[in-house]
């Protein structure tokens, strides 16, 4: 499903990217772990397409199109998903506003047909309601003031109304208590464990993992992959640290 052979990527003339390559079939859910700095989320941002980060050489391949030739948007309506580790805020915006928009713009980009006013709301409503968010959270301008659980909670709730075939998820877990560590893995589990999706979840925890057990585990540090494994990996990390496994 997703190919990266040899990616490097720069920001600022600074590269962070430095040859990482990386295969997700469809149906697998893959952990990326690393110390801070490795460029984890810059992987992220060179998935979705952030302005500011520039692809100097290798390759990303989705469903066997190039990923780096499609804008953003394009990403996004051919089925990729960035979840960010700082969710934006975005004033003077409902929930309910932007996240009609985003769905209906990626379904017109698709050639479907958009979604009515009621169609929408039962739909939001039905993920609010799975994801334990209160209802009254869809009318709040878009994480404004949602408690750093509230906003996670709230970005579950965007991928169950996106409904995406290929997740990025930075850092959903960090600034969760217990209980709503294991909502937001119910609701990863729920939304993105299909047989024709895939997930990559950046975490530096073992304790996501236990709600949503990754098919490969792998470490990212100093801008590539220099280990991969199975779930028994994750365990390793956390007992000995990146530097004794994978320096
Ligand atoms: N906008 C930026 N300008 C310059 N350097 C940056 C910028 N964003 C990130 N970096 C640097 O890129 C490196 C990787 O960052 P990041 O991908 O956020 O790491 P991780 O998510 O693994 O902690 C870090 O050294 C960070 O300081
Ligand atoms: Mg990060």
């Amino acid at each position: 499903m997703l190919k990266i052979e040899n990616l490097h990527a720069e920001i600022d003339g600074k590269e962070i990217l430095k040859g990482l390559s990386l295969e997700v079939n469809a149906g697998e859910i893959h952990a990326i772990m690393g110390p801070n700095g490795a460029g984890k989320s810059t992987l992220g941002y060179v998935l979705g397409g952030r302005p500011g980060y520039e692809v100097t050489a290798g390759s990303i391949t989705f469903n066997g199109e190039d990923l780096l030739e499609k804008e953003p948007h394009e990403r996004a309506a051919a089925g990729v998903f960035l979840g960010f580790q700082y969710p934006v805020e975005i004033p003077g915006v409902s929930n309910v506003q932007f996240l009609r928009e985003s769905l209906n713009a990626q379904r017109t980009s698709r050639g479907e047909k958009p979604l009515s006013g009621a169609e929408f709301l039962k739909l939001a409503r039905a993920q609010a309601d799975a994801l334990g968010l209160q209802q009254d959270m869809l009318k709040r301008p878009v994480n404004v003031g949602f408690s750093g659980g509230e906003k996670k909670r709230n970005e579950m709730v965007q991928m169950g109304i996106i409904d995406p075939a290929f997740a990025i998820l930075d850092e959903t877990d960090s600034g969760l208590d217990i209980d709503a560590l294991r909502i937001v893995g119910d609701g990863i589990n729920r939304i993105m464990r299909k047989p024709t999706k895939a997930v990559l979840l950046i975490t530096h925890y073992q304790r996501l993992l236990d709600y949503v057990q990754p098919d490969r585990v792998h470490v990212l540090a100093d801008g590539r992959i220099t280990r991969s494994g199975g779930p028994e990996l994750a365990h390793e990390l956390e007992r000995q640290g990146y530097a004794e496994v994978a320096a």
